[in-house]
């Protein structure tokens, strides 16, 4: 990492698409399950560097609402590799002062996933070093769904007026309720797009897309990304400021505005 980099230009919450552990697989004539394997071993290792980096909070999209679609098969394996990880990584996590926070609606998920999702974050509450938001049966339109309906059953009541709904209520009754907007959203696979993700909370972040499969991203991956999220000017519809005026660095990893890594 650019060691010019400093504290207060980390990015307190980054956002990741792990895209591409399909593509990985076939590549290589593997099953694609065999792809969503290595896709979940490549997540500590940038998990532990988040948290070097002082990043609080790092929310992994895992699971989309609209992954249900795909092959019976693929979505049963997805399932009990995501149960046999929460098993294997519970310990660990508590030991390093990991919080784990599932976002997404509980709705549809097999009854042995919400048991380990359960048990750990019950276990990671007291984790204070980084949050873990696990995006699982994740979509971003059914979390503001779920929020219209919640607010209008409140006004129904009498205990809300509408001139009461404010953007800070909306993003109080989100899945993501305690957690931060993101700062950075990293999408790997080469994708461009967001895929029904955080649709809401993605306003004002900076995006970075990579070409690098999920199973081949190393923590030097993130670094980089971080990197250049500390070289981003964010105006937030002002204008740049002689201290935020800062260039991008030439030769980035990183695919910027049309430009192909
Ligand atoms: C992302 O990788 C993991 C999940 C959606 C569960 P993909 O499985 O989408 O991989 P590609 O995009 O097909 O390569
Ligand atoms: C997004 O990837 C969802 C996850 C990474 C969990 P997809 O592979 O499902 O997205 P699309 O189909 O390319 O939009
Ligand atoms: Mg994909």
């Amino acid at each position: 990492m650019n060691t010019a980099v400093t504290a207060s230009e980390v990015p307190q919450h980054i956002a990741i698409i792990m895209d591409g552990n399909g593509r990985w697989a076939q590549s290589r004539g593997l099953p694609r399950v065999v792809g969503h394997r290595a896709g979940a071993g490549a997540i500590r290792p940038v998990l532990e560097r988040a948290e070097q980096l002082g990043v609080k909070v790092l929310t992994l999209y895992s699971f989309s609402s609209e992954n249900w679609n795909r092959p019976t098969a693929e979505v049963d394996a997805l399932m009990a590799l995501c149960c046999e990880k929460l098993a294997q990584e519970r310990a660990g996590l508590i030991e390093s002062g990991i919080r784990l926070r599932r976002i997404g609606s509980r709705a549809g998920l097999p009854a042995e996933v919400l048991r380990e999702l359960d048990l750990t974050e019950a276990a990671t509450a007291g984790g204070t070093k980084i949050t873990l938001a696990l995006a699982l049966n994740y979509g971003s339109r059914g979390e503001i769904v779920d929020a219209v309906r919640t607010l209008s059953a409140r006004v129904a009541v009498g205990e809300l007026t509408p001139s009461q709904i404010t953007e800070e209520l909306i993003s109080k009754t989100l899945y993501t309720s305690d957690l931060p907007d993101p700062d950075l959203l990293i999408r790997t696979g080469g994708q461009m797009r967001l895929s029904n993700y955080l649709l809401w909370q993605l306003s004002y972040s900076e995006i970075l897309f990579s070409n690098t499969l999920w199973p081949d991203f190393l923590p030097e991956d993130l670094c980089a990304a971080v990197d250049e999220f500390a070289h981003r000017k964010r105006t937030f519809g002002g204008i740049a400021t002689e201290t935020s005026a800062q260039s991008i660095p030439v030769g980035s990893h990183y695919v910027e505005q049309g430009g192909l890594s």
